[in-house]
């Protein structure tokens, strides 16, 4: 048996303890129990044994993907046990973790911009598709759009499920990434044995009818970078499958993503606390008749230091255990003043407590409100347009974005981390910029020297 046996067949293992009121059974397939760590250990290995099938990957090949996630992974472990190079293009924000897990299979990997279009030559994808049409015997395995995605799923996850549930299940729920998962293995069951698909987004995706703005959960729903052209979703995703979808906040995803840990003893990653969350709403609705199939993507080990540590939830304002005081939220913090990036000096209100102006990236024609940290361009101190002219951008004025602080994050750490310089910080709430508080306030909350007479902090 090679590691590649032991891709798919992967437990079904019943929840017990979050389920309890429910009558409906809460099953979910335990893909983090893949050897490369993920579901997206089969869509690899179908793509790359597509491609040979196809003459597109020759012994000898290299295999190219622009993935930060657990698709690079997967290849990259395949590569390895088949004898080809893999190339894997990340964006810079990448955790250093990720970065490592891909050189420690052999893997090479190549560091791009991130944050930019799709249409963007820097793009992962760009760059990915590029690299491997220069690269002597390159292949690009393009999971977005490779139907051998979707058909993984349509060949094993789908079957397994109906399987191992006695043809009993009666709901499959997953998240959308790329859309592989859900609309192979939705297709399949869906025609084994009618079964309702439901797919589970994070509220702000476009799948689920967001504005695409930004989001914390990784891998799974649909982003758009305001100056994008055209969106495009991938060919991957045949929305047509997905019955319903549920929008789940970052907070409920982060939320549930513990609980899993701690009641059942399960540790996932935040795509599976998005999807559980889906799936108890969706079993609160059945009765005891009801199976319903929750999938979860991947493990939490390589979220230890986000979702599941509690300095970084109250760095992100998302609810933590109590930290000893005094909080951020105990200083005078006051709404922030959000307004369009494309504004114009005259378009700011002409009285108000507001001393500083945060621009945000316009995406439609709604107000702004509470938007993430990503969608901040700049910030302008309203006493810098002292005789500016009307007219002129706010852009013009523009300095960094505030440095974003947690509501409920100790005011001394949040004094440690934020440049010594900077008057004003942003406060965020799940993860959303819905205060401001000078610095100085913080300072003295916690009866520290002035923040100018310990400048040690750097701009990050
Ligand atoms: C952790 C995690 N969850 C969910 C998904 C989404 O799966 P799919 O791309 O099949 O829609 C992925 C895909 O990369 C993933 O890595």
């Amino acid at each position: 048996m090679s590691v590649l046996d032991a891709i798919g067949d992967t437990p079904l293992i019943r929840l017990t303890r979050i389920t309890a009121g429910l009558t409906a059974e809460v099953h979910l397939k335990a893909e983090f129990l893949n050897p490369g760590g993920s579901v997206k250990d089969r869509a690899a290995l179908a793509m790359v044994q597509a491609a040979e099938q196809s003459g597109e990957l020759r012994s000898g090949g290299v295999i190219v993907e622009g993935t930060s996630g657990n698709t690079g992974v997967g290849l990259a472990m395949i590569a390895a046990q088949c004898g080809y190079r893999a190339l894997v293009v990340v964006p810079d924000k990448s955790s250093e973790e990720k970065i490592k897990t891909l050189r420690a299979y052999g893997a090479q990997v190549v560091i791009t911009t991130g944050g930019v279009t799709r249409e963007d030559p820097r793009h992962v994808s760009q760059v990915a598709a590029r690299l491997a049409a220069e690269t002597p015997g390159g292949w690009l395995a393009g999971q977005y759009d490779n139907p051998a995605n979707p058909g993984a799923h349509l060949a094993t996850t789908g079957p397994e499920i109906w399987r191992q549930t006695g043809h009993r299940v009666t709901h499959f729920v997953a998240g959308v990434g790329t859309g592989g998962t859900i609309s192979g293995a939705g297709a399949f069951l869906r025609s084994a044995g009618r079964v309702t698909v439901v797919g589970a987004d994070p509220e702000n995706s476009v799948y689920g009818g967001g504005d695409g703005s930004p989001y914390y959960v990784e891998s799974i729903g649909h982003y758009v970078h305001p100056d994008t052209a055209e969106d495009v979703w991938p060919q991957s995703y045949h929305r047509e499958i997905v019955h319903r979808i549920e929008r789940v906040s970052d907070r409920e995803s982060i939320e549930m993503t513990r609980r899993l840990a701690r009641e059942e003893g399960i540790l996932v990653g935040a795509s599976t606390g998005t999807a559980v969350v889906a799936a108890l709403r969706v079993a609160g609705e059945l009765g005891p008749e009801s199976v319903v199939v929750v999938l979860a993507p991947d493990s939490g080990r390589a979220y230890l230091s986000k979702y599941f540590d509690d300095g970084w939830l109250r760095r992100a304002g998302f609810p933590a255990p109590a930290a000893p005081g005094p909080l951020v939220a105990d200083a005078p913090v006051t709404a922030p003043l959000l307004v369009p990036a494309t504004s114009r000096v005259r378009d700011l209100p002409a009285t108000g407590p507001a001393e500083v102006a945060v621009l945000v990236l316009p995406r439609s024609d709604r107000p702004i409100s509470d938007p993430a940290p990503g969608d901040v361009i700049g910030s302008v101190p309203l006493e810098a347009l002292r005789g500016a002219s009307p007219d002129a951008p706010l852009t013009a004025y523009a300095q960094p974005p505030l440095p974003p602080v947690g509501t409920a994050e100790p005011a001394a750490e949040a004094l440690a981390r934020t440049p010594a310089d900077a008057g004003r910080l942003a406060v965020l709430t799940d993860g959303r910029i819905t205060g401001v508080v000078p610095r100085a306030a913080l300072a003295a909350l916690t009866r520290l020297a002035p923040a100018a007479s310990n400048a040690t902090g750097s701009r990050h």
